[in-house]
């Protein structure tokens, strides 16, 4: 297949690349830098110059493709509601240049899935609002996107992780450096789930070639991991204490992070491991905490 890719020089994508390569598949990669785009071409990908706020450049990549993957997204959680609302509008995009026949795969987080305490978040488990969590706005213009006959996958992320980068966990890392202690919100139970990055490569891939109609994926193989242990895996990597930060205390420690930090997001895969047949094999978080190389920044 001709897979238009977005988000292809970012940590997820650049595992993306080769794992379609590998099997046959054409590349078409976004790019918006002479680095990236660089990098791209190194990798064997063609590559088509975009950005996320040139909803033209969008457009152009998805028309020349039988399939995209979307995953650029802007960091910036300083804007994290505006970066959520610019994610609607490409999703839109990417969904209105594509045909029927087509197949667009788009990025969400388990944290999507509506959660009730005590219980793991299924695929079934429909999106919350965005009005609750902004970052569902990609699910709720997917679905819209899906209703005029586009084939839709929905791959919701955990922490994603190699020993370089960890999704949140890697700015928790910043912030027990800047602070001088690695913090966990009360007992530190809730549970993040977890994938190794070449696990989660290999699930858009096997999204891409085997959704029929829609469907909603988990890329979760490790189904929570409790906070407190990551914590403790960054104290023991930083050498620095590892403390609990009250409730009330947790805007003024965590900044933006407090928004996440006491997430309790236990996900299920097993509808996706049966659809898919995806069997994740890579190591788990902590242990990827344990072989990380504290001293690089
Ligand atoms: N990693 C995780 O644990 C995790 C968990 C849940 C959800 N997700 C989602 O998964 C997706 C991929 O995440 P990631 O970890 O691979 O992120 P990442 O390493 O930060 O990569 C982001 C990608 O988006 C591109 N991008 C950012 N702003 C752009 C713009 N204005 N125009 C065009 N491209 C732009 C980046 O391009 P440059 O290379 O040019 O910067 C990069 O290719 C995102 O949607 C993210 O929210 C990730």
């Amino acid at each position: 297949m001709r897979v238009f890719v977005t988000g292809a020089t970012g940590f997820i994508g650049s595992a993306l690349v080769p794992e379609l390569i590998g099997p046959g598949h054409h590349v078409l990669g976004m790019a918006r830098s002479d680095a990236g785009a660089k990098a791209l071409a190194a990798a064997g990908a063609q590559v088509h110059r975009g950005d996320i706020y040139d909803l033209e450049s969008i457009r152009a990549g998805a028309t020349k493709a039988d399939a995209v993957i979307h995953l650029a997204f802007n960091h910036d959680f300083s804007k994290f509601v505006e970066n959520c609302e610019t994610d609607r509008r490409v999703v839109e995009t990417l969904g209105s240049a594509l045909g029927k026949d087509k197949i667009l795969v788009i990025t969400s987080g388990t944290g999507m899935g509506t959660s009730t305490p005590g219980h793991l978040i299924t695929e079934n488990d429909p999106p919350v609002s965005s009005q609750v969590i902004p970052r569902a706005a990609s699910e709720e213009e997917a679905a819209k996107v899906a209703a005029r006959g586009v084939r839709v996958a929905v791959v919701r992320l955990p922490q994603v992780h190699d020993t370089r980068k960890q999704g949140l966990v890697t700015y928790a890392i910043q912030m027990a450096r800047e602070k001088g202690v690695s913090a966990y919100l009360g007992d530190g139970g809730n549970r993040w789930p977890a994938a190794h990055v070449t696990d989660v490569a290999r699930l858009y891939r096997l999204a891409l070639e085997k959704t029929g109609a829609r469907a909603t994926y988990h890329a979760v193989a490790e189904e929570g991991v409790p906070v407190r242990d990551i914590a403790e895996a960054i104290g023991r990597g930083l050498k620095v204490p590892v403390v609990s930060i009250k409730p009330e205390e947790a805007a003024g420690h965590f900044g933006w992070l407090a928004h996440f930090v006491g997430w309790d997001i236990g996900a299920s895969s097993t509808q996706t491991r049966a659809q898919l047949g995806w069997n994740p094999t890579g190591p788990d978080i902590l242990t990827d905490l344990n072989n990380m190389n504290y001293s690089q920044r």
